[in-house]
Formats: C-alpha cells, structure tokens, sequence
C-alpha cells in the first residue's frame, strides 16, 4: 500500500486531495491518512493541507516498497551486526535466491581476511543470496560476475573509471571504492547458496579508516542514490547471471581489471608472495610470475598493486 500512494503522489506535481487517493486505491480516507502518517515518520517529505497532500521528498533509504516486484526480496534494517549473518540465518532457512539484505550501518562490518568494515552512515552495505545450480568448483565465477556487473552499473551509472582488482574490489584510481566478500555452503558437492557481502563507498568518507579509500561523494562532489544503486545492481546482475556463459566471465573480469601486468604483493593467510600479476586462470586464480620465472597460481589472498616492480622479468 506505501508503494501504491507513493506512485499516485509522484505521478501528480501539485497536490491530491485525500478522496481522490481513497478512491484510486479503495480504502477509507482515515487509512489514506493513517498511511501518509507512517510515510512521513519513515521521513518521506509529504505536505499535509486541507486540499490534500503533496509529496515534497523522498529519502534515500532502501525501504523494500521502493522496489516495486523486488520489494519481497529486500530486507531492510537501518542498523544491524552485520548484513552477513542475517543473510546466512535467510539462505538456510531457503530464501528465494537475489534476497538481499542492506543495512544503513553496520555495527560489526567484517571484511575479508578478518578485517572489520567500518560502515557508517550513507555507504551501501548488502549481502545478496545467490542460488547459482553449480559445483562447488564454479562458485568462484559467480563471484566474479557479481564484479563485472557492479562494475558495470557503477561506470556507465555515475562515469567514474571504476575497475576491478583481483580478487573481488571495485578500484577507482588505484583506490578502494567497493569491497566484496562471501560465503558458501555446499550440499552434495553443489553449492546451496552463496552470499556475496558487498560494501560500496557512495557518500560516505572512508577515507579516516581507510587512507587508500574514495566514495563516489569524494570523486564526483555529488551525493548518489543508494537506492538506484541497488536497484540498478539488482536488475542488471539477474539478467547478467541468466545469460551467463560460465566461460566468458572471466574474460569480461579480464576487461575490467587493473590487475594483469603489474608487480603485486599477495598477502595469503600463512604467506605473502611477490611477483608480476600476468592473467587470471578459467577458475579465476591469479597466475604471478615470480623472481626466479616461475609462475604460481593464487587462490586466496589480498592483492596490493606495487608501484615500483620489486622483481621484473620481461
Ligand atoms: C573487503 O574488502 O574486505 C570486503 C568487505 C565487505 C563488506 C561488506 S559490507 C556488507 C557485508 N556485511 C559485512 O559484514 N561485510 C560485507
């Protein structure tokens, strides 16, 4: 019902009277004004005068009935632990696959590498259920796909130069825009579900936690709709995934990454390797060419591009 007098209050300029809503949606004018009253205190701007009501502005939060048929699928709190746990609580329980759960903040952020994310207010923190009918072993692709299309959406959407960053980050002049993070369960060898965490810098300054961050605020002195955005990743990664040819992904990865052909630093869990990124296998390991010539393929680690070649073999 909040979507419905919403559509009639943005399909009018000027005001409604509150018959004519009561009319259009057949309910009561009390329930009209009941529901113009919640509206106003989840912090719609609607002006109330005896001709009627005028909507004047709309948040920019992610309220599941500004989704229109997706509104099921979001599960919106303005603060929570993390976007994490509740999206692994709904993907057990057998949640439809593209429920996504966003949050304004985040209380207990986690990165990758047991890092803590900090989320503060007007960034965009979600965790999308993915149910994608592979094995085990194509898990990763998704992963990267999810990449190529938040990539996307973010460069054609705003026209910053947004790139992807072996594994998973969205980098915009070699600084951290967008950082992803996931969790699988497998049954039967097949993956069960796979949630992608995803933290996008929009207006928020990351910058004081994280020296080597940018948000789209920072780089276009423009505030951007967080909601557009998730509407917008929503649409175009369901139809990227129902299209995918499981071997093309990392080509179109390839096409985004800053990655291949610089000297990195990969940080793994028990060691960190030095070496000249050269290209990202079918699986979407990271294949270094190390001092000695030898090539070794990365599956897990953190990748920090190096400015100065530590170790060069032509
Ligand atoms: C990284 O680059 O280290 C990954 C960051 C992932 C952050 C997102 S924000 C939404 C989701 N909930 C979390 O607790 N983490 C992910």
């Amino acid at each position: 019902m909040k979507a419905d007098i919403l559509n009639i209050l943005r399909s009018r300029d000027g005001v409604i009277s509150g018959e004519a809503i009561s009319e259009q949606l057949d309910i009561s004018r009390v329930s009209v004004w009941k529901h113009i009253q919640k509206l106003q205190q989840s912090g719609y701007s609607i002006e109330s005068t005896p001709k009627g009501y005028r909507l004047i502005d709309s948040p920019d939060i992610p309220y599941p009935w500004e989704f229109k048929e997706k509104e099921f699928l979001i599960h919106y709190f303005p603060e929570i632990e993390s976007t994490m746990d509740t999206a692994r609580d709904l993907a057990q329980n057998g949640c439809a696959p593209f429920t996504v759960v966003v949050a304004d903040r985040q209380k207990n952020g986690r990165g990758r590498m047991k890092r803590v994310w900090v989320s503060e207010a007007g960034g965009l923190y979600m965790t999308i259920v993915l149910r994608p009918q592979v094995p085990l072993s194509y898990g990763m692709r998704h992963m990267f796909a999810v990449s190529v299309v938040l990539c996307r959406v973010i460069r054609e959407w705003t026209g910053v130069d947004a790139r992807v960053k072996w594994p998973n980050d969205i980098l915009v002049d070699g600084q951290k825009l967008c950082g992803m993070l996931s969790e699988m369960e497998t049954e039967a060898d097949m993956v069960y579900y796979l949630n992608v965490g995803i933290g996008v810098n929009v207006n928020n300054d990351p910058a004081a936690d994280e020296p080597n961050s940018c948000s789209l605020l920072k780089l276009t002195g423009r505030f951007w709709s967080r909601k557009d955005l998730l509407s917008r990743f929503m649409t175009a990664l369901k139809d990227y995934l129902s299209h995918m040819d499981l071997g093309l992904v990392v080509s179109d990865w390839k096409t985004l990454s800053s990655t291949p052909g610089k000297p990195v630093r990969i940080v793994m869990p028990d060691q960190t390797v030095e070496g000249i990124a050269r290209d990202i296998d079918d699986t979407g390991g990271l294949i270094i060419e190390l001092a000695d010539g030898t090539r070794k393929t990365i599956l897990f680690g953190d990748c920090f591009e190096q400015h100065e070649p530590a170790t060069h073999h032509p």
